[in-house]
């Protein structure tokens, strides 16, 4: 991966505190077209808050956000959905006693006069899952029934269908099967392929090691370092989890 052209996503000097806990601190993040970060640290390192800040789920202190270059300021999710950013939370927040076409256009369901367009809505869940690789046996399912595996792929599917430029994934292994997690990781590889530039939360560094292109370590709420997959190895980063002496920001 080059560092040639506009980042897709670009944070500087990001301070975040909640109260008295101060969670971000002049961190820093760039995200290339159609790259695949790793954002790894211990718990509390302010991971999920920095991801939160870029999808305007919570407001920063300070710094800049810049989307393709330009600066953003999004005050919720719906307005970085508006620029191409889409977010998996670890719970996947789905609607467990709906089916999968209801889950994947949750808030959007096409309508035909005064009546949700059922047969639409069925097609073109099928469609986005179909372009995932998903058994399509599932739209009329309750997301309730499926394997954390299935319900991750539903999230998925839901993101997918925004035609997102931008996707974070907050610790999608963290509760899947090995054959789940395969499958997870050649969604994003896909992905990858369709110029979809990615974020994966992960404790799993094989996950990361596997998948990524670059990955980044914060260490109470600062940047501690970042290398390219290919030019590290897991014994280096989890030196850098554990003892990583803060970076000073890059503009
Ligand atoms: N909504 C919140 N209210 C208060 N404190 C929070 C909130 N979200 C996160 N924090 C605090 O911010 C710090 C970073 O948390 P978080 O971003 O969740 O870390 P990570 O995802 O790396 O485990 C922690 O000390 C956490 O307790
Ligand atoms: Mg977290």
């Amino acid at each position: 991966m080059t560092e040639a052209g506009t980042p897709i996503v670009e944070m500087r000097r990001i301070d975040k505190s909640f109260g008295a806990i101060r969670a971000l601190t002049d961190v820093h993040l760039r995200l290339m077209p159609g790259e695949i970060l790793g954002l790894v640290g211990d718990n509390s390192a302010g991971k999920s808050t920095l991801m939160k800040i870029l999808t305007g789920a919570y407001q920063r202190d300070s710094g800049d956000i810049l989307v393709a270059g330009e600066e953003v300021h999004f005050r919720g999710p719906h307005d970085s959905r508006d620029r191409g950013i889409e977010m998996i939370y670890q719970d996947f927040a789905l609607c467990g006693n709906m089916d999968v076409a209801a889950n994947v256009f949750l808030g959007r369901w096409p309508t035909k006069g005064w009546f949700v367009d059922r047969r639409r809505m069925e097609a073109e869940a099928g469609d986005v899952m179909r372009r995932l690789k998903v058994d399509i046996n599932h739209v009329r399912q309750r997301v309730e029934s499926l394997s954390g595996g299935r319900q991750q792929s539903v999230a998925i599917a839901r993101a997918i269908s925004f035609d997102p430029k931008v996707l974070i994934l907050d610790e999608p292994t963290a509760n899947l099967s090995v054959p789940a997690t395969e499958r997870l990781l050649e969604t994003m590889d896909e992905l990858r392929r369709h110029g979809v530039a990615q974020i994966i939360i992960s404790h799993r560094l094989t996950d990361i090691f596997e998948i990524g292109d670059r990955i980044m370590v914060l260490k109470r709420g600062r940047n501690v370092g970042e290398r390219l997959i290919k030019s590290t190895n897991e014994k280096e980063v989890l030196e850098l989890i554990v003892q990583g002496e803060p970076e000073t920001a890059q503009s």
